[in-house]
């Protein structure tokens, strides 16, 4: 046997080697030839082409001997179809069947070119072997197709068949080629087998694979949506878990301040029932320091009289005569008054008059305003509780009256100085008063009205108009509010609603601008008028429902004096006339509501009849007596002073606040 013939065995049985090899080449021909599965067709056309040497595409160096031997070859078709069927297996590929190809080929070329002539002497035993074998094909074709093998079988005859080929000696290529051609026609009968028992499988493979990879890319896509859910449920939980536990501390601290605000509730339940019980105790203590208050000034007397000596002024001196004043030093209500008369009657004689005299209070020249105000300011708080008040300066012309009102005061700093009079005071006081009452429900109204009354004329100190002032006529009536309460009212009178110290100090600057003033022989700037400062004090208690009215006269009277001294004559007798005059009737109507007559002269006067309602039995009176220390003044001092002693003595009657 040759070298090609060898080789082309050689291949062949290592192909037959694997019978199930070939079954499985058969039916996955296609995926080795082309990614085509349903591609059987040209891997059938394939084989042929490898058996059939005309369809081939020409070799390289192709000859035509070549062409005979493939011609004369042709008997081993079979053979050649079994060796390219057995080429296609797994191992080898298409690159492996390209290289069977070759093996096939080139052995035959080159036994055809080494061979030569004697090719052509082996020639008819060459024939001889392809009619055999085409005659035992044809034989084998009608048997085989005539018979019908389950895979099993045709499995066991294929490794019969190669356990046979294996065993044939190398130089046997006669029953090789039989062996190849009965496993050339096996291969439509294994075809067909494995299509009758497995029908479309390699559609249903193909169905399936798709189906399974469908199934793969869904349960990929939905492994991966798992995934990522689990992840973010993962996530979420984790996340409600750190919620839950911030919800149980919120929960703890909740419940901790639910506690706390209980706590602070309860507190605050108790600390208002405690305040409700103060309120109400110091409403009941109001209103029994307010019955107390109105005790004391009853017993104290519902007119009172203080006295007040001024200290020398500059310029004044008593002659190296001592002070005619003499105060006692163990009690400040009394004071004396004396004077040595020496008559020159040839034989020298000194007589002494000493006048003592008594009143609720005697203020030393030494007395700041301060110390007067203490004294006062308990009316003042009368005023707010509902009473009417009246508080006179009365004395000689220069003796101190109008200091001990007003005081010396420029009006912007108010009561904010030593020596400011009554008049700031009282006002400071009704407004500290007033705000101080409204923590116990007390809100007031508070209205000002500054007159004054010269020659029996009332006039309006509030009034800037000049022209209006003198046209208008100012008239003094009684009237009665729609509440019973009797009130004195002034016919075009200003009365002026103020809410501050500062407004009422405004005021007071006007009324000083417009009081009357003029030069008499006792003092250059003495005041011939009488000036009344009125505030209307009404109150209501929004807690108790309580509401009052009180009325706070300050009254600064015009200087009293003795006709024949101050040397008056024609306007200036005039002006002392109408004062004294209304003086006197001050002090008769004092007397007479001493004396409880029928009949008090209010209406003998503009001063008393502008003052009835503070002078009455409804109201609380103080009057002040001023005195000046010289010596120059005593007799109109002890005049005043016995003035003063007749309105000390009276009892005007028990005073009643007007409270509704
Ligand atoms: N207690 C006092 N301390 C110091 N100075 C006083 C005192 N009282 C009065 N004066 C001064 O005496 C002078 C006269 O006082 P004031 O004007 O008050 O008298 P008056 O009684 O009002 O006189 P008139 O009746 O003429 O108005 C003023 O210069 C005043 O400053
Ligand atoms: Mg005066």
């Amino acid at each position: 046997m040759d070298k090609s013939t060898r080789t082309v065995n050689l291949k062949s049985q290592s192909k037959l080697r694997q019978p199930t090899t070939i079954k499985r080449a058969l039916i996955t021909q296609p995926n080795h030839h082309n990614s085509d599965q349903n591609n059987v067709q040209p891997k059938s056309k394939k084989i042929k082409l490898g058996i059939d040497g005309k369809e081939n595409a020409p070799t390289h160096g192709q000859t035509k001997p070549r062409s005979k031997i493939s011609n004369a070859t042709s008997g081993r078709q079979p053979c050649s179809k079994v060796i390219s069927a057995l080429s296609t297996l797994p191992k080898g590929g298409r690159n492996t069947n390209d290289r069977s190809k070759k093996i096939i080929s080139k052995p035959i070329a080159s036994k055809t070119a080494k061979t030569g002539a004697a090719s052509s002497k082996s020639a008819p035993q060459s024939k001889r072997v392809i009619t055999n074998t085409k005659a035992t094909n044809k034989a084998s074709q009608s048997k085989n197709s005539a018979q019908s093998f389950s895979i099993e079988e045709l499995d066991v005859k294929l490794a019969a068949m190669q356990a046979e080929a294996k065993k044939l000696p190398k130089w046997d290529i006669k029953r090789k080629g039989e062996i190849y051609q009965e496993g050339f026609h096996l291969i439509p009968l294994l075809r067909q087998s494995y299509t009758d028992q497995y029908g479309d499988y390699e559609e249903k493979t193909k169905q399936i694979t798709t189906e399974n990879q469908k199934l793969k890319d869904s349960f990929a896509e939905l492994d991966k949506n798992y995934k990522s859910s689990t992840a973010q449920v993962t996530s979420l939980t984790n996340h409600l878990d750190r919620v839950q536990r911030e919800l149980n501390l919120k929960m703890e601290e909740c419940g901790r301040l639910t506690q706390t605000v209980e706590k602070l509730n309860n507190e605050i339940h108790n600390h208002l029932k405690t305040i409700d019980e103060r309120d109400a105790e110091i409403r009941e203590n109001e209103a029994i320091r307010r019955k107390l208050h109105n005790e004391v000034q009853e017993l104290k007397g519902n007119i009172r009289v203080y006295c007040r000596v001024r200290p020398l002024l500059k310029g004044e001196d008593n002659q190296d005569c001592d002070l005619p004043v003499t105060f006692d030093s163990n009690c400040d209500k009394n004071i004396q008054i004396h004077h040595s008369n020496t008559n020159d009657d040839g034989c020298r004689r000194t007589t002494s008059e000493k006048y003592d005299f008594t009143f609720d209070k005697v203020f030393n020249p030494t007395s700041a305003q301060e110390d007067i105000f203490l004294e006062i300011s308990q009316l003042v708080q009368s005023a707010l509780d509902g009473y009417n008040v009246c508080i006179f300066a009365y004395g000689q012309t220069g003796s101190g009256k109008t200091y001990t009102m007003e005081g010396c005061v420029d009006h912007n700093s108010g009561s904010n100085n030593a020596r400011a009079g009554m008049i700031p005071r009282t006002v400071n006081q009704i407004f500290t008063s007033a705000s101080a009452l409204s923590s116990k429900g007390w809100k007031y109204d508070i209205e000002a009205s500054f007159l004054e009354i010269y020659n029996e004329t009332v006039r309006d100190l509030l009034e800037d108009n000049h022209k209006k002032k003198e046209n208008i006529k100012y008239e003094i009536k009684l009237t009665k509010s729609s509440n019973g309460v009797n009130h004195v009212a002034v016919t075009n009178a200003k009365i002026v609603k103020v809410e501050s110290e500062r407004q009422v100090y405004d005021l007071l600057k006007v009324a000083s601008r417009h009081r009357a003033t003029a030069a008499t022989k006792c003092n250059e700037y003495s005041s011939r008028s009488h000036s009344v400062f009125r505030l209307n004090l009404i109150g209501s208690n929004s807690l108790t429902g309580q509401n009052c009215e009180g009325t706070l006269n300050l009254v600064d009277l015009a200087g009293s004096e003795r006709i024949n001294v101050s040397g008056a004559t024609g306007d200036r007798l005039n002006e002392a006339k109408n004062i004294n005059k209304s003086l006197s009737t001050l002090s008769k109507v004092i007397l007479s509501l001493a004396n409880k007559d029928s009949h008090i002269p209010y209406r003998n006067s503009k001063l008393t009849y502008l003052l009835q309602n503070s002078l009455g039995g409804n109201s609380k009176t103080l009057m002040f007596v001023n005195i000046s220390p010289s010596i120059h003044c005593f007799h109109e001092s002890l005049s005043s002073l016995r003035f003063a002693t007749k309105v000390n003595n009276c009892h005007i009657g028990t005073a009643t606040k007007k409270v509704k």
